[in-house]
């Protein structure tokens, strides 16, 4: 069996991952000329060209669980389907870094960290969960774990998806005409959407406006699904209270953005979950036995919705 990989980080640990889960596969890094004719392939940031003259490729493995930029700019072969990754680790980190930002809203530590820097000495009200309902936007894999976290952590949580879900003990919402009732009702919005044409720019004036006045928003899905200038806008007018963002339309985010200097804007640098080479390996390897066993496989992106 033949694997070709495309990996623009640490491309000898992610082949030598492959070759230990895969005894006996050939894992060849790509390279522009000829094809060399493989059985699957697995990849991140794939150039336009990587697929080109694959006759008899099985499967794509898209190594991140977002496939925006793959289906922007890979040329995939008709019929051949595009998998992403589903958790394989990152579900954990997500669930560690939504809880922590969540909290650190629901606790008031932004607060006082602020009256810290004045030296001021204030104990605000005890928070009530009853006041905080969390929001999560896309209910797949990772925005089902967060869902289940927040409401282990006491929250009221409701879930909004474009389809419908049903969760036990969240509120769920879907698609365009019950956005607004499940926005109208949240205070800590949680953003765990693909980016695709239909929640491009979908975190804008109009839908943010409609939060109640005070909350807040965490961002780890795709900076695309938010309109930068709208968001800082109504922080400006104090409408929204704060907002944690680990993506952005531009990556690394372009030292004069607005966001770095912002008072009410925590950022990060796309680590809230980082894709782990063992996990993501095994996840892929597993699939790829399933494949051979003709077997279906979960993770299979629909190319028509863009996820
Ligand atoms: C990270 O952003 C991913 O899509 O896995």
């Amino acid at each position: 069996m033949r694997l070709l990989l495309h990996v623009p980080k640490a491309p000898d640990e992610w082949r030598d991952a492959f070759v230990r889960a895969l005894p006996g596969t050939e894992v060849r890094a790509w390279a522009p000329g000829p094809a060399w004719q493989a059985d699957y392939a697995a990849f991140w940031h794939p150039p336009r060209e990587l697929l080109d003259g694959q006759a008899r490729l099985k499967a794509a493995f898209n190594l991140a669980a977002g496939v925006d930029a793959t289906l922007k700019s890979l040329a995939l072969p008709p019929g051949v389907p595009l998998v992403r990754l589903e958790d394989a680790g990152m579900g954990k980190q997500m669930e560690e870094y939504v809880a922590w930002a969540v909290l650190r809203y629901f606790r008031r530590l932004d607060d006082y960290a602020r009256q810290q820097a004045r030296a001021e000495w204030r104990v605000h009200r005890p928070p009530r969960h009853d006041e905080f309902p969390t929001g999560v936007m896309g209910l797949g894999v990772l925005g089902l774990r967060l869902a289940a976290m927040l409401r282990a952590l006491g929250f009221p949580v409701l879930g909004w998806s474009a389809s419908r879900k049903v969760l036990d003990g969240v509120c769920t919402f879907a698609g365009a005409g019950e956005l607004d009732a499940f926005l109208r009702a949240t205070r800590a919005l949680v953003c765990m959407l693909p980016l695709t044409p239909d929640t491009a720019g979908l975190l804008n004036r109009a839908t943010l406006g409609r939060l109640p006045p005070g909350a807040y928003v965490i961002n780890v899905a795709r900076g695309g699904i938010v309109v930068d200038d709208d968001l800082l806008a109504l922080l400006d007018s104090g409408h929204l209270a704060g907002a944690t963002l680990d993506a952005f339309h531009a990556e690394p985010l372009p030292a004069a953005h607005r966001f770095w200097s912002h008072p009410k804007v925590f950022l990060t640098p796309h680590c809230s979950a980082l894709t782990l080479v063992e996990d993501s390996v095994a996840q892929v390897a597993g699939k790829i036995r399933a494949f051979e066993r003709g077997e279906a496989v979960t993770g299979v992106v629909d190319r028509a919705r863009g996820y």
